[in-house]
């Protein structure tokens, strides 16, 4: 579709991509000096030949290559989880950042699609002048290099990982980089974090793994948890931003922390059970998903009002000092959310867990 947008049809191809969720970006302005190219979805059919340089990095690169092998950028487009909500979505608006080593206009071949996110999506910008992207300092390549300072910032992450809803210019669905413009880690890099030098003498890299979601070391450095009785009844639960740089969750329009408490009673019996769900909360105008209408209703996600920490106060009763209380904050990756408040989950990720005991009870049996 990208293709078509050149000349007169232009303000076609603008409000279809509108319509279909791709904001395009803004073009240069007369007189305006040429930008180097960052990475981004592509905007026209991928120039032939890619795929097979990508071959030569992995070959040449083997440990990096390993790492891009088992990361989620590379299964972006082939994982069940992404291909079960994107065959709930009215139009095909996925691909140029699920696969963009595919020709935006047509349905992925299956070698784009198994690439997914590729060394060449992030290293050779689509619309960049061929050289191999890089940070500003290291040494000579066998091939061409062009070292940049705004490679080794946000912006190398930046044209996948903040985008607006199809409908509604202006309502992000993911702001990923606007949130870690507004953290305390303002100056720290995505890569500071997401790509940690490993490795030993020649060996040494940044790793390419990207692990955040599944991965519960990860999720716990982004939150710091306290937990207390308030009253008879209430368990306090704070948490507080850790070393993340951007809310926690970020990403994904659907992920959410349950945060929950269950009180067992002198036998082990579950007795009483409270949880509540920190997230972006949305409301559905008009059917749910990219295509219908959503309006952000509040988000109480940690990190997203600065770094107070989000107090949840949850009610077992007034029985709850008499109980054993185990507590658990869960990352949960929703495919979808229903109109009640509930969603159906593709997967969870348990980030930390803990229990209080009866106060003054009597002795209790541990399960
Ligand atoms: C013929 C082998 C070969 C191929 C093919 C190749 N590279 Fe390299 N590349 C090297 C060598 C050797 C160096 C310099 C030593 C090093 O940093 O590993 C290098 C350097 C680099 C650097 C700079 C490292 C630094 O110092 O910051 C990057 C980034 C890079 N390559 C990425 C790629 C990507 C992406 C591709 C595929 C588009 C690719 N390379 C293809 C061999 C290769
Ligand atoms: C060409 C688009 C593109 C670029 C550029 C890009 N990403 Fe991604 N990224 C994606 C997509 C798409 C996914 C989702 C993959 C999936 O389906 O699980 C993703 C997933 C991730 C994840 C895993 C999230 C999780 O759920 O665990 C991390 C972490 C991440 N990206 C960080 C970065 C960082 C840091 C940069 C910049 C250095 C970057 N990405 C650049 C497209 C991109
Ligand atoms: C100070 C370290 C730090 C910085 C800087 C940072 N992150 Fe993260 N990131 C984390 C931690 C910790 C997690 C796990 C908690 C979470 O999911 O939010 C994470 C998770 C993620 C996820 C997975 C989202 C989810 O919740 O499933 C993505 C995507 C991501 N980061 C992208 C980025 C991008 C893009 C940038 C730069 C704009 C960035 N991060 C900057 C520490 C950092
Ligand atoms: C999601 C985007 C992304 C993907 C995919 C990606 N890279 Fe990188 N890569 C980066 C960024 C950003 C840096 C620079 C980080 C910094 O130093 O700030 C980097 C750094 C490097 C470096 C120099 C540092 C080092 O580890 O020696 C090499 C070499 C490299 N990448 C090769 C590859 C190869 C080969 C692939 C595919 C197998 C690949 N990259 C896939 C974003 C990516
Ligand atoms: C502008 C780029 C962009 C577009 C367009 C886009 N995504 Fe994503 N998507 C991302 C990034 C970046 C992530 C990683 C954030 C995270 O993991 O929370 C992601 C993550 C996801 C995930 C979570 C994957 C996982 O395994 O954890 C799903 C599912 C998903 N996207 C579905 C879709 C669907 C369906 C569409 C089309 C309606 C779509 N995306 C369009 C950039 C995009």
């Amino acid at each position: 579709m990208a293709r078509w947008c050149a000349g007169a049809l232009r303000w076609i191809c603008v409000s279809m991509l509108a319509a279909c969720g791709l904001q395009p970006t803004a073009a240069p302005q007369p007189g305006e000096p040429a930008r180097v190219r960052m990475p981004a979805p592509p905007r026209t059919v991928p120039t032939p030949g890619r795929l097979d340089d990508n071959a030569g990095c992995v070959r040449c690169h083997p440990l990096v290559a390993q790492e891009w092998q088992r990361s989620q950028h590379r299964s972006a487009y082939s994982d069940p989880e992404f291909a079960r909500v994107q065959a709930r979505e009215r139009v095909d608006v996925c691909q140029p950042c699920h696969a963009p080593e595919a020709d935006p206009s047509r349905v992925a071949d299956a070698a784009a699609a198994e690439h997914g996110v590729a060394c060449t999506s992030c290293h050779v910008p689509h619309d960049g002048d061929g050289r191999v992207l890089a940070a500003p300092h290291g040494g000579a390549a066998p091939h061409g290099l062009r070292r940049e300072v705004a490679f080794a910032t946000a912006a190398a992450c930046a044209g996948c990982h903040e985008f607006d809803f199809a409908s509604q210019p202006g309502q992000p669905m993911q702001r990923t980089i606007s949130e870690h413009r507004a953290s305390r880690f303002a100056d720290v890099s995505c890569a500071s974090c997401h790509m940690p030098w490993v490795g030993e003498g020649d060996a040494r890299h940044r790793s390419h793994d990207f692990a955040a979601s599944r991965d519960p070391a990860v999720l716990r450095d982004a939150v710091v948890v306290t937990v207390a009785r308030a009253d008879d009844s209430h368990v306090r639960i704070a948490l507080a931003p850790g070393a993340v740089g951007h809310a926690f969750p970020t990403g994904d329009l659907f992920r959410q922390l349950l945060v929950e408490a269950e009180g067992f009673d002198h036998d082990g019996d579950p007795v009483a059970y409270d949880a509540r769900v920190l997230a972006r909360h949305f409301v559905s105008t008009r059917g749910l998903g990219s295509g219908g209408g959503m309006r952000l209703l509040h988000d109480d996600r940690v990190g997203a009002h600065g770094d107070a920490p989000v107090i949840v106060e949850l009610d077992l009763g007034e029985d709850a000092s008499a109980l054993r209380v185990r507590w658990r904050v869960v990352h949960q990756r929703a495919e979808f959310p229903l109109p009640d408040g509930d969603a159906v989950l593709a997967g969870e990720t348990e980030v930390l867990a803990g229990e209080l005991a009866p106060i003054g009870g009597d002795t209790v049996r541990q399960r």
